[in-house]
């Protein structure tokens, strides 16, 4: 009997795989190469790149934009939609080189922008901002361009980026601004640990943010989140070199929701986990924040609040921060501070911080427990916490 059914299981099975075609079709690729594109790495590839963008963004059906192996030299390409269907994949098996003058670019904010898209993939590749001239320029104190974000997603909705290498931007590596249900996972991010603003990952005005299993490390921000940040989830992520994971990039009007930031590493960062807010005032919050499972490797400053963020001491007027943080959990943190201080909760006078949780943190400074400092900040201890809780 068994064996019966297990033959005509077998034999349906075989005729359904045997008789029937494949039931979807492959969505049609266009290949950078057909429209001209060369990878030689300095032929100018960038119309070639945005003439097969057209086709593939034109479709009716599922399209595909492929870019082969070989390097290709692209300028500033604006990968515009809206588009006639919402399932493109760009698949790279190649490099994608920045123009290596820097000034070429430098003042244009993007060098590579996919706009109002819905529905995009990009697959695989690697993306070379060559910003280590514009480092230079910078850190020789002339005047230099602001540098160019490497890849940016804008104003889109159901986005992946999966399997991409961004190196040596000139800026940030890869924005999220003013998108929903973004998945960015099996990144590799990697600049100068003496490199300026290359923030790997930035996301600001977005909704439904999901960043999974990528190494990041660069002279900045591994993560930095602005403004209108909500339904972010941040998991399995190993950063350093590089600032940390920061929440409160540059902006006053800071108003991020319910971010989860899991399993994630900071070896010789200068942060861990941070929260900063300029020192000014505003309207803002920031709320419902986890940061769980960390693991913090000479992190100079492993947990810190910082609401009294002033660079140069410049347009901070009353040096009081009107951002209102609340309910921040920290759970199972551990491992070594590369300074005394390995917890540092530095809240507003005018809206201290409440309900801050620390449960199993655990952080050493030369072998010893290390330190923690409180301003004006509340919450409850559960578990094992050392250095034992000035909250
Ligand atoms: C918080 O964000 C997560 C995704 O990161 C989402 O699944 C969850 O529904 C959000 N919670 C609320 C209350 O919006």
């Amino acid at each position: 009997m068994a064996h019966t059914l297990s033959f005509l299981a077998f034999t349906l099975f075989s005729i359904l795989f045997a008789s029937s075609p494949p039931a979807i079709a492959e969505p049609a690729q266009y290949s950078v190469q057909s429209y001209g594109a060369k990878p030689d790495g300095t032929t100018d590839s960038t119309k070639a790149f945005l003439s097969a963008w057209d086709q593939v963004c034109g479709s009716t059906a599922p399209a595909s934009l492929y870019v082969p192996s070989g390097k290709f030299s692209l300028g500033k390409a604006t990968f515009q939609g809206p588009c006639k269907n919402s399932a493109i994949v760009v698949t790279i098996d190649g490099t994608l080189v920045a123009p290596s003058d820097y000034s070429s670019i430098g003042d244009e904010n993007n060098w590579i922008i996919f706009k109002d898209v819905d529905g995009v993939t990009v697959s695989g590749g690697i993306l070379d901002g060559q910003g280590t001239g514009l480092w230079s320029c910078k850190a020789s104190g002339k005047s230099c361009p602001e540098g160019v974000t490497s890849l940016e997603f804008s104003n889109s909705n159901n986005i992946e980026i999966n399997g991409l290498a961004s190196q040596d931007s000139q800026k940030f590596h890869i924005v999220i601004n003013s998108c929903q249900n973004v998945i960015v996972q099996n990144v590799k991010v990697s600049a100068a640990s003496n490199s300026p603003n290359t923030d790997g990952i930035h996301v600001e005005s977005s909704t439904g943010v999901t960043i999974l299993n990528s190494k990041i490390g660069t002279g900045d921000d591994c993560v930095s989140v602005g403004p209108g940040t909500a339904n972010l989830w941040v998991e399995n992520v190993a950063c350093g070199p590089g600032h940390g994971i920061s929440l409160g990039k540059k902006l006053e009007e800071e108003r991020v929701q319910n971010v989860t930031v899991k399993t994630t590493t900071f070896t010789g960062t200068e942060n861990g986990v941070r929260i900063k807010t300029w020192a000014r005032p505003s309207n803002g919050f920031a709320r419902n924040i986890l940061f769980q499972h960390a693991v913090m490797i000479n992190a100079k400053n492993p947990i810190v609040i910082d609401q009294n963020y002033c660079p140069d001491d410049k347009n901070c007027p009353n040096q009081e921060s009107g951002v209102k943080i609340s309910d921040v959990t920290y759970q199972d943190i551990h491992g070594s501070s590369a300074t005394e201080v390995g917890v540092k909760l530095d809240c507003s006078t005018k809206y201290p911080c409440t309900g801050i949780e620390l449960e199993d943190v655990k952080l050493t400074y030369n072998n010893q427990p290390a330190e923690a400092s409180c301003i004006n900040a509340a919450g409850t201890v559960s578990g094992f916490v050392q250095p034992s809780s000035c909250l």
